[in-house]
């Protein structure tokens, strides 16, 4: 639990409803804070407009303590709180720079793209580099993995971090892996995650994939709203943590390339527009012979622009001609 972010030091919390939220694993007025409201709703009863008049009391108490940002806010303000955002390498300069340095804390970002075409390599090495100190690209922090589809290899992280010259054991010890076995487990796992965020000073959350479970249990079209709702509020809820935590939330997404596939629209697969729409930042990937290609869409403020990645032992790397650079 945080220190001084205790649930009682919000006004008007008594202790019946501390119990309450405290027999559900909410103690502080982060973890609250992170909740949805039908979430909190349940603890207290099916009581909406208290867990909404809750969740709002910790929002306001983390903006007073500057631990998060108002809804309406001078952009001179929001600026100067955007230049303390932490950015995590990815292992390529190439791949770095088209994210302005790498992936952004407090935010959420997407790789979507077909099968083999980079998504899990990726996340393997952003946990070997978020670990690691700012002057070699990382924050220092831990790494949350939600292996969905039960791709994660502990093997795959150790030949990483020895070819990167990294103590391999100590850098999967600060891997915390939870392996989701459908949709519902997945979000029960969401829900754990706060608590484990500040115990484990958590810096990155890899979900891959976000969509794989929602895709198996929700087959045939009568189920379509229902799984793209549950989806929405997966992606939200991920969202309030990256924000509230200020960790980088990195998911994947698999799209199926179609046969006459140009820039148009290539996620028209599942989950699609419902993780277009809740994510920060969206980054395609394609295969291009050995070449990677990433490209960057949909951004609030980056450029449309490419670049050009390998994958090899280190994990992400840039081409062999461009390192000379
Ligand atoms: N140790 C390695 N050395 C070199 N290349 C590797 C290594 N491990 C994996 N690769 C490359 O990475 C590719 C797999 O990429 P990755 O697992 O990231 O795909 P993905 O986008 O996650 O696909 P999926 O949608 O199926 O999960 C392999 O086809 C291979 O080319
Ligand atoms: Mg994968």
């Amino acid at each position: 639990m945080s220190e001084g972010l205790e649930i009682d030091l919000l006004e008007g919390v008594g202790p019946v409803t501390k119990q309450k939220l405290g027999n559900a694993g909410v103690y502080d007025i982060i973890d609250l804070a992170s909740r949805g409201m039908s979430d909190i709703s349940d603890m207290l009863g099916g009581d909406n407009e208290k867990a909404s008049e809750l969740i709002n009391k910790a929002r306001n108490y983390l903006i007073e303590k500057g631990l998060l940002t108002k809804e309406f806010i001078p952009a001179s303000e929001l600026y100067k709180f955007r230049l303390q955002i932490e950015r995590i390498s990815t292992g390529s300069k190439n791949l770095d720079n088209l994210l302005d340095g790498g992936i952004e804390s407090g935010a959420v970002t997407e790789l979507y793209g077909e099968f083999g075409s980079g998504k899990t390599q990726i996340c393997c090495t952003l946990a070997v580099i978020a670990q690691l100190p700012k002057e070699q690209g990382g924050v220092n922090g831990g790494v949350i993995y939600l292996d969905t589809e039960n791709t994660f290899r502990p093997e795959r992280i150790a030949e990483i971090a020895k070819a990167r010259g990294l103590d391999a054991e100590k850098l999967l010890e600060g891997i915390t892996v939870a392996k989701a076995y459908n949709s519902s487990h997945q979000e029960l796992i969401l829900k754990e995650l706060g608590k484990f965020i500040e115990t484990a000073k958590v810096k990155l959350i890899v979900v891959d994939s976000v969509v794989s479970h929602y895709r198996a249990d929700y087959l045939g079209r009568g189920t379509l709203a229902e799984r793209q709702q549950r989806l929405n509020s997966f992606m939200h809820q991920l969202l309030r943590l990256a924000e509230i935590y200020n960790v980088a939330v990195v998911v994947t997404n698999q799209v199926q390339a179609a046969p006459d596939f140009f820039f148009g629209d290539p996620t028209r697969a599942t989950g699609g527009h419902v993780v277009a729409h809740l994510t920060t930042y969206r980054i395609y990937l394609r295969k291009s012979s050995k070449m990677r290609i990433a490209r960057m869409v949909d951004s609030p403020y980056h450029a449309e622009k490419e670049a050009l990645f390998i994958i090899n032992e280190k994990g992400v790397d840039d081409p062999p001609e461009e390192r000379k650079k």
